[in-house]
């Protein structure tokens, strides 16, 4: 079989990262997780009392910065300089204040070079805002995944409350709405669909769907 690339986007706790690991565990495939790239950042950046606005510091502290992903038993590990961060890159003070740190021109482009590398020789199934648009546009497969924010917000709620995690519903409604607005109305690479990328609207359909979905779409190129 050929290996190609499958890029996934689409807003907040849409389900992306859900069926993207699923998709790639099937394929044999690597499965890149660029929302975490840009969380290690922020996450470095807050611990350092770095400002999200200034673009010049982020991008100074990124370039002596290495960020790692490796598949791991439980999902993905994501380490920063070498220290897993793993479950730091998903606390609400990070999640809250990333797409700030994700709207510079120049924080962008170092990521997407990036993540331009992991994706050299196809294999892989990358997640995010603009993979489809910016990151691999040759992507043989496009997915743009939606969900109403209610939907979302409850699946996210519930989620949590599993974890064991306080949760407020309301809250994680306005939080979510908050963050695609910043990421869909930012200037550089907003979150879209990419005129080729097949819309999949996940709202009433289970994981298992959206997954055979996303497999039917591949086995057609591959
Ligand atoms: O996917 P996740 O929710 O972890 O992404 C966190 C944030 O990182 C997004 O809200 C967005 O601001 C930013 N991001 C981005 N481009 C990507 C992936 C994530 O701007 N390709």
């Amino acid at each position: 079989d050929k290996k190609i690339s499958i890029a996934i986007d689409g807003p907040a706790a849409a389900g992306k990262s859900t069926v993207a690991k699923i998709v790639a565990e099937q394929l044999g495939y690597i499965y890149i997780d660029t929302g975490a790239m840009y969380r290690a950042l922020t996450l470095k950046a807050i611990n350092n009392e770095i400002s999200l606005e200034d673009e010049a510091a982020l991008v100074d502290m990124l370039s002596s910065t290495t960020i790692e992903l490796f598949p791991g038993e439980k999902g993905q590990k994501i380490f920063l300089d070498s220290v897993d961060v793993t479950e730091d890159i998903r606390r609400s003070n990070v999640t809250n204040s990333v797409s700030i740190a994700a709207k510079h021109k120049e924080v962008r482009e170092e990521m997407v070079r990036r993540q331009q590398g992991f994706a050299t020789g196809g294999g892989v199934v990358m997640d995010g805002r603009d993979i489809g648009t910016h990151v691999i546009p040759t992507a043989e497969v496009k997915v743009f995944l939606l969900a109403s924010v209610e939907e979302r917000a409850v699946r996210r709620h519930n989620e949590n409350l599993n974890k064991g995690f306080e949760s407020d519903l309301e809250q994680l409604k306005s939080e979510i709405a908050a963050r695609d607005k910043l990421d869909s109305e930012r200037e550089v690479a907003p979150l879209k669909k990419a005129d080729d990328a097949i819309e999949i609207d996940t709202t009433s359909l289970s994981i298992e769907d959206v997954v055979g979905e996303i497999m039917g779409l591949t086995e057609d190129k591959i």
